[in-house]
């Protein structure tokens, strides 16, 4: 047994899965998982680098962490993930207990680092010579002045294809990353200079890894990429593996995230108008309701072009339901820019939204710029947006009081003792008086709605196919 092995997450959907591809890589090479830190020989924190914020989040949880080590001397403690890549040297100089240092295209290496990083710790005890980390494995190198194995090499041609993923057995929803990195550099974003550029996974890589998740007991499949609607293997985009991966018996609903507006062709919206399998339910990125804004971010698209493809998206999915991500603050935001970001929201009616103070990020082109907005009227925006959003939220939610609904359950609702909890088509969670097992579709009448949860009750349960039957 190589020992026990400890996965922080921190950031997107495609961290959550990456831990669940570490983790199952490593426990090919004999690591078992363990919850508990305090247990673990490895110590691994998967990172986010896309705000300052979530940034120092991990900072301060390494630093608390180091402190286990006073009392383990063989522990090892690393990082990986998109902060990894971004920051390497300066996290590992402020956090000198930190052994491992993995970005997100390194993690085929993992067994071999972590051997290495385990073995140096090993003989903690004895000092160090110059030079014996850097011997311990060709695969890393030492950075100047700092104690840790370093791996970031990006490679254009890593998809993790053919790693086994310990995405856990019984779980209603399977996230599968279709593809990687991202090409287009909207001059705020740290993505592309630390998850490299875009590739995709082979669609018969993604269709055997959807079968998989339906043997374990998925009912739903949400394919993940930065940019995920640039996926392409030869003739198939993501309209044609959406469609293969509908044939795959067990599946009854698929979702995608994040698409990019530019890349929103008519093949996909017809797919989603089409194939009922395909949710109707889109989380599209807007940034700002501003020309001006817009096209200093370099999105590639207007207002104009944002508001088309809405109307054409709600042409074709009448039930759609839209969320989005929204930056505040922005370099040069004026307050009329800002004023056209809260008319855009309110004119569209998203569902749901993801709202952000703009972050200078290092190495982007933005980062050049004067952070022109305080960080006080950067709060001011952001709190106005949040407010704005929670009343189109609760309003959006009380449209579907009264109305027929089927449920996808997920397990017991955490506040509601004797209920379910689970998500409608349009991802909206939903809270049932029944009891249900997991993977159960539930046709409940929605009674009541908040700006976050439906409530409603159970008209007819369908029978739960993964429940034993009696001969
Ligand atoms: N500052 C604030 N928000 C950002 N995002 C990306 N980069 C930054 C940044 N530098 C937001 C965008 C993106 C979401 C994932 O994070 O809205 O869509
Ligand atoms: Fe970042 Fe823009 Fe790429 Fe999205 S499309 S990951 S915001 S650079």
């Amino acid at each position: 047994m190589a020992g026990a092995i400890y996965v922080e997450t921190y950031g997107c959907q495609m961290n959550l899965a990456d831990s669940e591809l570490i983790l199952g890589h490593v426990a090919a090479h004999g690591y078992t998982t363990t919850d508990d830190p305090a247990a673990a020989d490895v110590i691994l924190l998967n990172t986010c680098a896309i705000r300052e914020h979530a940034e120092e989040r991990v900072v301060g949880r390494l630093t608390d962490l180091a402190r286990l080590k006073a009392r383990r001397r063989d522990l090892v403690l690393g990082m990986c993930g998109c902060m990894a890549q971004h920051h390497r040297a300066a996290v590992a100089a402020r956090v000198p207990a930190l052994d491992l240092v993995v970005g997100p295209d390194a993690y085929r290496r993992l067994p071999t680092l972590l051997a290495a990083a385990r073995a140096v710790r090993a003989d903690a005890h004895v000092p160090i010579r110059g030079g014996r980390r850097d011997d311990a494995t060709a695969a890393a190198s030492r950075v100047a002045d700092v104690d840790a194995l370093v791996d970031v090499r990006l490679d254009p041609d890593e998809t993790y294809a053919d790693l086994p993923s310990a995405r856990a057995a019984g779980a209603v929803r399977a996230w599968i990353t279709v593809m990687r990195g991202c090409d287009k550099f909207c001059t705020f974003c740290v993505v592309p200079y630390v998850r490299g550029r875009e590739r995709s996974l082979a669609a018969d890589a993604v269709l055997a890894q959807v079968r998989v998740a339906a043997a374990n007991g998925a009912r739903e499949v949400v394919f993940l990429g930065q940019t995920v609607n640039a996926y392409r293997d030869g003739d198939c985009d993501l309209a044609g593996l959406l469609c293969r991966a509908a044939d795959v018996p067990g599946i009854l609903r698929l979702r995608f995230t994040s698409p990019h507006p530019a890349d929103m062709r008519p093949a996909l919206i017809a797919a989603m108008a089409e194939v009922p399998a395909i949710a109707p339910q889109l989380h599209l990125p807007v940034q700002s309701g501003s020309d001006v804004v817009l096209t200093r971010m370099e999105r590639g698209h207007t207002v104009a072009d944002y508001r088309n493809l809405v109307a054409r998206l709600r042409d074709g999915v009448p039930e759609i339901a839209l969320s989005t991500d929204v930056i505040v603050g922005f370099p040069g935001e004026s307050p009329a820019d800002f004023e056209a970001t809260c008319r855009l929201i309110e004119e569209i009616g998203y569902d749901h939204a993801f709202l952000f103070k703009y972050s200078p990020r290092t190495l982007t082109k933005a980062a050049r710029w004067d952070d022109s907005v305080d960080e006080e009227e950067k709060g001011r925006r952001l709190a106005h947006v949040i407010a704005l959003q929670e009343q189109i939220s609760a309003a959006r939610n009380r449209r579907w009081i009264g109305r027929t609904v089927e449920v996808l359950v997920e397990g017991a609702a955490r506040r509601s003792p004797g209920c379910v909890a689970g998500k409608t088509p349009q991802f909206l969670t939903t809270v049932v008086a029944a009891a249900a097992a997991p993977g159960t579709c539930l046709t409940a009448v929605v009674t009541g709605a908040t700006a976050h949860t439906l409530i409603a009750s159970a008209v007819d349960a369908a029978p739960d196919d993964r429940a034993p039957r009696a001969a």
